[in-house]
Protein backbone atom coordinates (compact mmCIF):
# COMPACT_ATOMS: atom_id res chain seq x y z
CA UNK A 1 0.00 0.00 0.00
CA UNK A 2 1.47 3.33 -1.34
CA UNK A 3 1.51 6.21 1.82
CA UNK A 4 1.27 9.97 0.30
CA UNK A 5 4.19 12.33 1.57
CA UNK A 6 2.81 15.11 0.11
CA UNK A 7 -1.02 16.53 0.23
CA UNK A 8 -1.74 19.86 -0.97
CA UNK A 9 -5.25 21.36 -0.28
CA UNK A 10 -7.28 24.42 -1.90
CA UNK A 11 -9.51 25.42 1.10
CA UNK A 12 -12.70 26.41 -0.74
CA UNK A 13 -15.56 27.41 0.42
CA UNK A 14 -15.21 29.37 3.06
CA UNK A 15 -17.88 32.17 1.85
CA UNK A 16 -20.47 29.77 0.68
CA UNK A 17 -20.00 28.04 4.74
CA UNK A 18 -20.66 31.40 6.30
CA UNK A 19 -23.44 32.74 4.20
CA UNK A 20 -25.25 29.54 5.02
CA UNK A 21 -24.97 30.05 8.12
CA UNK A 22 -26.74 33.23 8.25
CA UNK A 23 -23.61 35.10 8.71
CA UNK A 24 -23.69 38.77 7.16
CA UNK A 25 -19.64 39.14 7.00
CA UNK A 26 -17.25 36.17 4.67
CA UNK A 27 -15.24 36.73 7.32
CA UNK A 28 -16.64 34.45 9.82
CA UNK A 29 -15.99 31.42 6.93
CA UNK A 30 -12.53 32.72 7.26
CA UNK A 31 -12.14 32.64 10.73
CA UNK A 32 -13.62 28.81 11.23
CA UNK A 33 -11.60 27.95 8.10
CA UNK A 34 -8.71 28.78 10.38
CA UNK A 35 -9.20 26.41 12.63
CA UNK A 36 -9.85 23.96 10.41
CA UNK A 37 -6.01 24.58 9.26
CA UNK A 38 -5.07 23.62 12.45
CA UNK A 39 -7.22 20.28 13.34
CA UNK A 40 -5.42 19.07 10.22
CA UNK A 41 -2.32 19.90 10.60
CA UNK A 42 -2.70 17.89 13.80
CA UNK A 43 -4.47 14.80 12.03
CA UNK A 44 -1.84 15.36 9.35
CA UNK A 45 0.89 14.98 11.63
CA UNK A 46 -0.91 11.95 13.50
CA UNK A 47 -1.23 10.18 10.02
CA UNK A 48 1.84 10.28 9.19
CA UNK A 49 1.97 12.98 6.23
CA UNK A 50 5.41 14.44 5.67
CA UNK A 51 4.52 17.99 3.98
CA UNK A 52 1.15 19.23 4.01
CA UNK A 53 0.77 22.69 1.60
CA UNK A 54 -2.23 25.15 2.50
CA UNK A 55 -3.62 27.37 0.00
CA UNK A 56 -4.20 30.29 2.12
CA UNK A 57 -3.77 33.41 -0.19
CA UNK A 58 -3.41 33.32 -4.32
CA UNK A 59 -1.76 35.76 -5.99
CA UNK A 60 -5.29 36.60 -7.68
CA UNK A 61 -6.91 37.41 -3.87
CA UNK A 62 -5.90 40.90 -4.14
CA UNK A 63 -8.67 41.37 -6.15
CA UNK A 64 -11.19 40.84 -3.46
CA UNK A 65 -12.70 43.79 -1.29
CA UNK A 66 -10.06 45.53 1.11
CA UNK A 67 -12.16 44.74 4.32
CA UNK A 68 -11.25 40.56 2.76
CA UNK A 69 -7.85 41.37 2.10
CA UNK A 70 -7.06 43.09 5.38
CA UNK A 71 -8.84 40.42 7.42
CA UNK A 72 -6.82 37.65 5.54
CA UNK A 73 -3.42 39.41 6.36
CA UNK A 74 -4.56 39.79 10.17
CA UNK A 75 -6.10 36.30 10.53
CA UNK A 76 -2.60 34.75 8.55
CA UNK A 77 -0.43 36.78 11.72
CA UNK A 78 -2.81 36.19 14.09
CA UNK A 79 -2.97 32.28 12.97
CA UNK A 80 1.11 32.13 13.34
CA UNK A 81 0.59 33.58 16.50
CA UNK A 82 -1.17 31.27 17.97
CA UNK A 83 -0.30 28.17 16.30
CA UNK A 84 3.32 28.38 17.33
CA UNK A 85 3.21 26.44 20.70
CA UNK A 86 1.16 24.03 18.77
CA UNK A 87 3.73 23.56 16.22
CA UNK A 88 6.84 23.39 18.89
CA UNK A 89 4.32 20.83 20.94
CA UNK A 90 3.71 18.68 17.55
CA UNK A 91 7.45 18.65 15.98
CA UNK A 92 5.80 20.60 12.78
CA UNK A 93 8.01 22.43 10.64
CA UNK A 94 6.80 25.88 9.05
CA UNK A 95 7.22 26.81 5.43
CA UNK A 96 5.82 28.88 2.64
CA UNK A 97 5.50 29.23 -0.87
CA UNK A 98 4.52 32.55 -3.01
CA UNK A 99 5.95 36.06 -3.11
CA UNK A 100 6.01 37.10 0.75
CA UNK A 101 7.98 40.27 -0.12
CA UNK A 102 4.58 41.65 -0.85
CA UNK A 103 3.29 41.71 2.48
CA UNK A 104 3.50 43.57 5.34
CA UNK A 105 6.56 44.19 7.14
CA UNK A 106 4.87 42.64 10.54
CA UNK A 107 3.33 39.32 8.57
CA UNK A 108 7.23 38.80 6.98
CA UNK A 109 8.41 39.43 10.21
CA UNK A 110 6.04 36.97 11.66
CA UNK A 111 6.56 34.45 8.86
CA UNK A 112 10.72 34.78 9.41
CA UNK A 113 10.43 33.64 13.48
CA UNK A 114 8.10 31.38 13.00
CA UNK A 115 10.35 29.52 10.30
CA UNK A 116 13.42 30.01 12.37
CA UNK A 117 11.94 28.89 15.92
CA UNK A 118 10.64 25.43 13.51
CA UNK A 119 13.12 24.89 11.26
CA UNK A 120 14.66 22.02 13.11
CA UNK A 121 11.97 19.88 13.27
CA UNK A 122 11.66 16.42 11.06
CA UNK A 123 7.77 15.83 11.15
CA UNK A 124 5.30 17.51 9.22
CA UNK A 125 5.97 20.53 7.31
CA UNK A 126 3.45 22.93 7.08
CA UNK A 127 3.86 24.80 4.04
CA UNK A 128 0.91 28.19 3.58
CA UNK A 129 0.93 29.55 -0.03
CA UNK A 130 0.39 32.96 0.57
CA UNK A 131 0.39 35.50 -1.91
CA UNK A 132 1.00 32.56 -4.38
CA UNK A 133 -0.10 31.65 -8.06
CA UNK A 134 2.01 29.26 -10.27
CA UNK A 135 2.44 31.03 -13.11
CA UNK A 136 3.98 34.06 -10.77
CA UNK A 137 6.32 31.36 -9.19
CA UNK A 138 7.13 29.86 -12.71
CA UNK A 139 7.79 33.19 -14.58
CA UNK A 140 10.35 34.27 -11.69
CA UNK A 141 12.03 30.58 -11.84
CA UNK A 142 12.03 31.47 -15.54
CA UNK A 143 13.78 34.90 -14.60
CA UNK A 144 16.40 33.44 -12.72
CA UNK A 145 17.38 30.90 -14.66
CA UNK A 146 17.87 33.33 -17.54
CA UNK A 147 20.04 35.45 -15.05
CA UNK A 148 21.46 31.87 -14.07
CA UNK A 149 22.61 31.67 -18.32
CA UNK A 150 22.65 27.85 -18.27
CA UNK A 151 20.01 25.30 -20.26
CA UNK A 152 17.64 24.44 -17.94
CA UNK A 153 16.48 20.67 -17.31
CA UNK A 154 13.62 19.72 -15.59
CA UNK A 155 15.96 18.67 -12.30
CA UNK A 156 17.44 22.25 -12.31
CA UNK A 157 14.23 23.80 -13.38
CA UNK A 158 12.24 22.56 -10.22
CA UNK A 159 14.95 23.17 -7.71
CA UNK A 160 14.27 27.29 -9.07
CA UNK A 161 10.60 26.90 -7.87
CA UNK A 162 9.59 28.01 -4.41
CA UNK A 163 8.75 24.32 -3.71
CA UNK A 164 12.05 23.44 -4.00
CA UNK A 165 12.76 21.87 -0.49
CA UNK A 166 9.42 19.76 -1.43
CA UNK A 167 8.86 16.64 -3.39
CA UNK A 168 5.92 16.87 -5.67
CA UNK A 169 1.99 16.51 -4.73
CA UNK A 170 0.62 13.32 -4.26
CA UNK A 171 -2.78 13.82 -3.40
CA UNK A 172 -4.41 17.46 -3.80
CA UNK A 173 -7.58 18.04 -2.35
CA UNK A 174 -10.19 20.73 -3.30
CA UNK A 175 -13.42 21.56 -1.13
CA UNK A 176 -16.29 23.48 -2.34
CA UNK A 177 -17.11 22.11 -5.48
CA UNK A 178 -15.62 23.30 -8.31
CA UNK A 179 -13.36 21.25 -10.16
CA UNK A 180 -10.58 23.45 -11.32
CA UNK A 181 -6.89 24.11 -9.64
CA UNK A 182 -6.96 27.89 -9.55
CA UNK A 183 -3.03 28.28 -10.30
CA UNK A 184 -2.12 26.18 -7.30
CA UNK A 185 1.12 23.96 -7.84
CA UNK A 186 0.60 23.10 -11.89
CA UNK A 187 4.04 21.77 -12.29
CA UNK A 188 4.30 19.74 -9.07
CA UNK A 189 1.00 18.59 -9.44
CA UNK A 190 1.79 17.40 -12.95
CA UNK A 191 1.17 13.54 -11.80
CA UNK A 192 -1.14 14.17 -8.26
CA UNK A 193 -3.69 12.12 -7.56
CA UNK A 194 -6.72 15.07 -7.70
CA UNK A 195 -9.81 14.73 -5.43
CA UNK A 196 -12.40 17.41 -5.43
CA UNK A 197 -15.32 16.95 -2.56
CA UNK A 198 -18.26 19.16 -2.44
CA UNK A 199 -18.22 19.83 1.03
CA UNK A 200 -17.29 23.23 2.41
CA UNK A 201 -13.82 23.54 3.65
CA UNK A 202 -15.28 24.79 7.59
CA UNK A 203 -17.31 21.37 7.11
CA UNK A 204 -13.97 19.34 5.87
CA UNK A 205 -13.79 16.48 8.55
CA UNK A 206 -11.05 14.43 9.53
CA UNK A 207 -12.59 11.62 8.35
CA UNK A 208 -13.26 12.21 4.89
CA UNK A 209 -9.47 13.12 4.74
CA UNK A 210 -8.92 9.58 5.78
CA UNK A 211 -11.22 8.75 3.17
CA UNK A 212 -8.91 10.09 0.61
CA UNK A 213 -5.88 8.88 2.25
CA UNK A 214 -7.62 5.18 1.90
CA UNK A 215 -8.61 5.65 -1.99
CA UNK A 216 -4.86 7.35 -2.77
CA UNK A 217 -3.45 3.66 -1.12
CA UNK A 218 -5.65 1.72 -3.27
CA UNK A 219 -4.49 3.84 -6.77
CA UNK A 220 -2.13 2.63 -9.38
CA UNK A 221 0.15 5.08 -10.11
CA UNK A 222 1.97 4.91 -13.28
CA UNK A 223 3.62 8.09 -14.06
CA UNK A 224 3.15 7.36 -17.91
CA UNK A 225 4.41 3.89 -17.63
CA UNK A 226 2.99 0.26 -17.99
CA UNK A 227 2.96 -1.96 -14.82
C1 LIG B 1 -11.55 30.24 -0.36
O1 LIG B 1 -12.86 30.37 0.15
C2 LIG B 1 -10.60 30.49 0.70
C3 LIG B 1 -9.64 31.45 0.67
C4 LIG B 1 -9.44 32.38 -0.45
C5 LIG B 1 -8.74 31.64 1.79
C6 LIG B 1 -8.38 30.42 2.56
C7 LIG B 1 -8.12 30.86 3.93
C8 LIG B 1 -8.41 30.18 5.04
C9 LIG B 1 -8.89 28.79 5.06
C10 LIG B 1 -8.25 30.80 6.37
C11 LIG B 1 -6.95 31.44 6.59
C12 LIG B 1 -5.85 30.49 6.63
C13 LIG B 1 -4.91 30.48 7.55
C14 LIG B 1 -3.81 29.52 7.46
C15 LIG B 1 -4.94 31.40 8.69
P1 LIG B 1 -13.81 31.43 -0.52
O2 LIG B 1 -13.77 32.66 0.29
O3 LIG B 1 -13.45 31.62 -1.96
O4 LIG B 1 -15.20 30.71 -0.39
P2 LIG B 1 -16.43 30.81 -1.41
O5 LIG B 1 -15.98 30.14 -2.67
O6 LIG B 1 -17.49 30.06 -0.70
O7 LIG B 1 -16.73 32.26 -1.57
Amino acid sequence: MQEAKHVAVIMDGNGRWAKKQGFKERIKGHEVGASKVRELTIHASNVGIKYLTLYAFSTENWKRPKTEVNFLMTLMDRYLKNELPLFLENSVRFETIGNIKALSPKLQERIAYTKEQTAHFEGLTQVLAINYGSKDEIVRAVNEAVKIGDEVTQESFNMLLDTKNFPDVDILIRTGGDVRLSNYLLWQCAYSELFFTPTLWPEFSMEEFDQILQKFAKIERRFGGVN
